[in-house]
């Protein structure tokens, strides 16, 4: 029988932490973190349950951290959800998504929040589009066993990206508490509109790199990498365009991309406001003008910009893109987090609102388990479509050209 399904693990664990209790005198409370298989999800809970590891009588307290994947498409996450709550209370549940935990994300709300300049001007009469970035230089390393069967959208868009995207989108929450701050995400995923099948062909696009070079290193394809099928059809990189059907965003896209083995390592959210409604400088050699962009550098290198246009000194009116920068380490000279410790931490303290609750969960999924159903149905036959070290296929540049936009390029 597998270790994690044997009663007697959870008999020898109680007994642990019986002895942890009594020489560290931790009280029994206790935190489990599952960043096992997520086959295994189930299991461990409904074990840890049996054994009398998750009831909270007498002040103790039991909470469970639970690890990315949670589910591989709406179905199998709302069993998850249904199998741990017969054993668990809501408040017990910390699913985890490290995202979150980085400073800058965390930022975002106070940014929004905190400062009277911003928030008059974050709609759909100021802000043109929104781009999300999250590009890495990676390939798929010593996980191809894992990656092979989930694939970008389902590594990276249903959780990080769109935890970047409800934190730049949500609605001001009535407080800080962690259930306010969740309901506003969860009103935010109800508002993005479902992608019909035919929404799936012309607003998604996938691609797998080929072999390709970064920073002089050869690289190899992602067919060619350990435990990767020889014909796979796992996407490495996934574009999208999603709309938002309320208030504050009618009209406004957001574009989604994530890729490995693209060239530069960054994440970053840029948001493009509207031009001034007349040219001014008509008769200038200033014939178009650089757009308004604010740069919100999740990593590496931290921090906040704002680019705007400046005339160039000198007797002719000729302008210029310059930029105003916040870097975090210069400025708090802030050490690298990955972002867990604070959400252990937060974990340690009773402090979710920071942790993806069921129904975000859920929502984030039903968003995403359409683009799946399709990609499945027509597996992609263009595969590799970039080559690695490249900004990913073709068909993500066509995506935003068609709206007459173009990717923000970033250096
Ligand atoms: C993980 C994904 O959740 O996030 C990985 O499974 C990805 O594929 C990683 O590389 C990226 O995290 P970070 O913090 O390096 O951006």
């Amino acid at each position: 029988m597998a270790y994690f399904q044997d009663e007697d693990t959870y008999q020898r664990l109680r007994d642990l932490l019986g002895q942890v209790d009594q020489t560290c005198g931790t009280q029994s409370n206790y935190l489990y973190y599952l960043a096992t298989a997520a086959s295994f999800f189930s299991d461990i809970v409904r074990q840890l349950g049996t054994a009398g590891l998750t009831s909270q009588e007498d002040g103790k307290w039991r909470r469970v951290i639970v690890e990315k994947p949670f589910g591989r498409d709406l179905e199998s996450a709302r069993t998850l959800n249904q199998n741990i709550s017969q054993v668990l209370a809501e408040n017990q549940i910390y699913r985890i998504d490290h995202y979150l935990g980085k400073e800058t994300v965390q930022n975002i709300l106070v940014f929004r929040f905190g400062n009277g300049i911003f928030e008059h001007i974050w709609n759909h009469h100021y802000i043109d589009h929104v781009q999300i970035t999250v590009a890495e230089t990676v390939g798929v390393e010593n996980r191809g066993g894992f990656y092979e069967g989930v694939g970008a959208l389902r590594d990276m868009v249903q959780n990080h990206m769109f935890q970047l995207l409800a934190t730049i989108a949500m609605e001001p929450p009535v407080s800080f508490e962690a259930d306010a701050v969740r309901d506003e995400k969860s009103k935010l995923f109800k508002a993005i509109q479902p992608l019909s099948a035919e929404a799936v062909l012309s607003q998604t696009v996938r691609g797998q790199y080929g072999a390709g070079s970064i920073d002089d290193r050869t690289l190899p394809a992602y067919r060619s990498e350990s435990r990767i099928a020889a014909d796979s059809s796992t996407e490495t990189y996934a574009a999208l365009k999603l709309t938002i059907d309320n208030w504050r965003w009618a009209n406004v896209p957001f574009y989604l991309r994530t890729g490995k083995r693209l060239p530069k390592r960054v994440t970053e959210i840029a948001i493009q406001f509207k031009p001034v409604p007349s040219l001014l400088f008509r008769d200038t050699p200033i014939d178009s003008l650089t757009p308004n962009f604010l740069i919100i550098r999740i990593q590496p290198s931290e921090g906040i910009h704002l680019h705007f246009g400046a005339k160039i000194p000198g007797p002719r009116v000729i302008m210029s893109g310059v930029e105003m920068d916040f870097c975090y380490t210069n400025h708090f000279g802030t050490n690298r987090s990955t972002g867990y410790e604070t959400l252990l931490y937060d974990c340690a303290i009773g402090d979710a609102t920071l942790f993806q609750r069921s129904d975000n969960v859920e929502l984030g999924w039903s968003v995403v388990t359409p683009i799946l159903d399709v990609w499945s149905a027509l597996p992609s036959r263009g595969f590799p479509n970039y080559a690695a070290g490249t900004w990913g296929p073709i068909a993500a540049d066509t995506l935003l050209a068609r709206d007459g936009r173009q990717w923000r390029q970033i250096k």
